[in-house]
């Protein structure tokens, strides 16, 4: 885990779990930027929520001196706030790691991941950039996620699988061992997937079924 101090994206659930996944890892939060006007001057555990994400004053911290997490569940969001420390500050935001998610030795993740407490990331699993793996999710052994992927709370993905880029899969679904989701595809929560989804395509139910 980066340990420069941190700014987080976004002052929600997501933010403040991201928060304690820092401060597990004894890392310091510097602050919260979020574009809620509301939340500015607020605090989260003490940590303020300092101003808007589009702030020059905050956002030229980041770099030499902090690094980014984007604490936004919204890929829209996501993508636009990725660019933006692209291209003003050069730098790919950092990934939070909850020191009590298991990564195996072998697996591999991007950057600008969310892997939170309870998670399993197993052997030679692959998770791409800007991912968000909530708590209690499995990865098994060789499975790979593309970039901008939500796994939901408690889901089992199996052995192999291959989820492409902005996949959603909800919370408690289990895909079976080997089976490929496309691009785009969202997997409804509680699911039972034992056939590969087309991009684009939303499915949900046991066995899951194509939503019309
Ligand atoms: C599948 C899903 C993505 C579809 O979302 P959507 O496009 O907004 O569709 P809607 O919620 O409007 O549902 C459309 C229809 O499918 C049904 N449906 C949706 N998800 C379902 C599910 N998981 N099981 C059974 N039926 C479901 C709805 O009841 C509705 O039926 P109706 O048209 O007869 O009323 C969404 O329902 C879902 O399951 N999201 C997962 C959320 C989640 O787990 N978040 C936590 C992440 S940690």
């Amino acid at each position: 885990m980066d340990q420069l101090p941190v700014i987080i994206f976004g002052a929600g659930g997501l933010g403040a779990a991201a928060l304690d996944a820092f401060q597990s890892n004894g890392v310091v939060v510097y602050g919260f930027l979020d574009e809620d006007e509301a939340l500015h001057g607020t605090e989260i555990n003490y940590v303020g929520v300092l101003g808007d994400p589009k702030d020059d004053g905050y956002l030229k911290l980041i770099g030499k001196k902090c690094a980014a997490f984007i604490a936004s569940d919204d890929n829209i969001i996501r993508e636009e706030l990725v660019e933006m420390l692209n291209e003003r500050r050069k730098v790919m935001p950092a990934n939070a790691v909850h020191p009590k998610a298991v990564i195996a030795e072998t697996a591999e993740i991007g950057h600008g991941s969310f892997i939170q407490m309870g998670a399993v990331v197993n052997s030679q699993a692959k998770v791409g950039n800007h991912c968000l793996i909530h708590p209690n999710a499995s990865i098994n052994y060789g499975a790979s996620l593309g970039d901008f992927v939500q796994v939901g709370a408690g889901s089992n993905i199996g052995a192999n699988v291959q989820i492409g880029e902005k996949a959603f899969v909800g919370s408690g679904v289990t895909i079976v061992g080997g089976i490929k989701i496309g691009e785009n595809a969202r997997v409804g929560a509680g699911s039972v997937v034992i056939k590969d989804v087309e991009e684009g395509e939303t499915v949900f139910g046991n066995p899951a079924q194509v939503m019309k």
